[in-house]
Parts: structure tokens; C-alpha cells; sequence
């Protein structure tokens, strides 16, 4: 059980690291680029797992992990199933945010953007990559759909035996890559009494505007 004010009583202080404007590379992806690197580095579990939050028609937020599968200075990538609750909501609305927690550096990254599919030869060559029981998971779950977990486990089964001599599952088409085009960066370093450090990248034409915002 979880006693009265213990969840407010739960308090970390923060000091690993500072971040300060002129330790800053001035393009945002090479900043990310050098935090992922350190993550990876430090061994973080998950690293690039990211909250990725879309919108619906009504204009009800929904959250949810997906895991960034590549990043360049066009943006950032991550596959799912296009008829998802997500894969719907990004239909409607291509406006998405994404969020990394750091937790063991003490660090946070908010990216907001425009989102879009990846091309379909993008898409199959990524679910092709991918170990044979992913394939076959992705290409028979209904995700966002009710199911039972017997329908499931009956549809696993099934394609496994119908592909067992087969290196790769066909791709389902329902299923690929999105790219966020980032338009806001924001890092945010963790600092001693929540003075915390926030730098926020908006990009001005081609060229990437910096602040600091209070914490
Ligand atoms: C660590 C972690 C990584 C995940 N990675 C993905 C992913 O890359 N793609 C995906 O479709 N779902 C991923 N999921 C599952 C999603 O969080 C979510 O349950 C699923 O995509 C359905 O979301 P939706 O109903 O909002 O569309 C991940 C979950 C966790 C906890």
C-alpha cells in the first residue's frame, strides 16, 4: 500500500551535469546526436525508447513508448502498425511530440513536429530486419483492436507453421515507419533545488533559434 504523502514525500536532488549555452552545438540534431551517444555510452536501458504523443479528432492527447529506430537531420524514425489508435490519431493530425527521460543522466529531451510515413520500401526493408517472431507478431496482431489472447497466440501459431521453412514473413502493408520533422528542441538537465537547466531550439527559417527557459 502506498502510505499518505509518500508519493509526496518522494524527492530526488539533481546535480550530475550543467548545460550551459556555449557547450551547445548550435544544430539541435548534433546536440541529440552527442546525448544519444552518451546514453548508449553509459549503458542506459532503453535509450531510445520516446513517449510519442499524438492528438485525436476530438482533440483528446494520447501517449504511449515507441522505440526511435533512426535519426538524421531529416528526423526522427519509428515503425508501427499504420491502423493503431496512433496510426489513426497521425492520420487525422500529423502534429506529434516526442519525449526522452534519461533518468540516469538526470536528463530530458522534448522534440514537437510534423509527422509522416516513411516510404514503403523503407518500411519493408525495416520489417525484414527485424527477428522472425517480430515479423510474425506484427503482421497477425490487431494492435489497438480488442482481441483475446487465445485469437492471438491461435494466429501466431498458425503463420509460424505457414512460413516455418521461410527466412522472412510477407510484409503486411498495415504495418511501417513514421518520420517526426522536428520544428522544437528542448534538453533539459537536471540542477541542484529544481533550478534546472532548459535550453529550447525553434527553428526561424533554415536556422535554429536558442533559449533558455525556466525551470
Ligand atoms: C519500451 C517500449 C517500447 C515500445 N516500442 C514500440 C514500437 O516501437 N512500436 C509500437 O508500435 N509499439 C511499441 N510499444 C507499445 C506501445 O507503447 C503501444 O502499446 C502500442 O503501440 C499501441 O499504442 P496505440 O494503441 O496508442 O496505437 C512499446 C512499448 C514499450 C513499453
Amino acid at each position: 500500500m502506498i502510505h499518505k504523502h509518500e508519493l509526496a514525500d518522494l524527492r530526488e536532488n539533481y546535480g550530475l551535469h550543467v548545460l550551459l549555452e556555449q557547450d551547445m552545438d548550435k544544430d539541435p540534431f548534433k546536440q541529440f546526436q552527442k546525448w544519444m551517444e552518451q546514453a548508449i555510452r553509459e549503458k542506459i536501458f532503453e535509450p531510445n525508447a520516446m513517449t510519442l504523443a499524438t492528438v485525436g479528432a476530438q482533440g483528446q492527447p494520447s501517449t504511449r513508448i515507441v522505440l526511435l529506430k533512426n535519426f538524421s537531420s531529416k528526423g526522427f524514425v519509428f515503425f508501427t502498425n499504420y491502423e493503431s489508435k496512433k496510426g489513426l490519431q497521425m492520420a487525422d493530425n500529423d502534429r506529434v511530440a516526442l519525449s526522452f527521460w534519461w533518468r540516469e543522466q538526470e536528463r530530458q529531451v522534448r522534440i514537437e513536429g510534423i509527422v509522416s510515413k516513411v516510404s514503403a520500401e523503407e518500411s519493408q526493408t525495416y520489417f525484414h530486419l527485424r527477428p522472425k517472431g517480430s515479423q510474425i507478431s506484427a503482421s497477425v496482431s490487431p494492435q489497438s483492436k480488442i482481441v483475446s489472447r487465445e485469437t492471438l497466440e491461435k494466429a501466431f501459431l498458425e503463420k509460424a507453421e505457414a512460413f516455418e521453412n521461410e527466412e522472412k514473413i510477407p510484409y503486411p502493408t498495415f504495418w511501417g515507419g513514421y518520420i517526426v520533422r522536428p520544428s522544437l528542441f528542448e534538453f533539459w538537465q537536471g540542477r541542484p533545488n529544481r533550478l534546472h537547466d532548459r535550453l529550447q531550439y525553434t527553428k526561424q527559417g533554415d536556422l535554429w533559434e536558442m533559449v533558455r527557459l525556466g525551470p
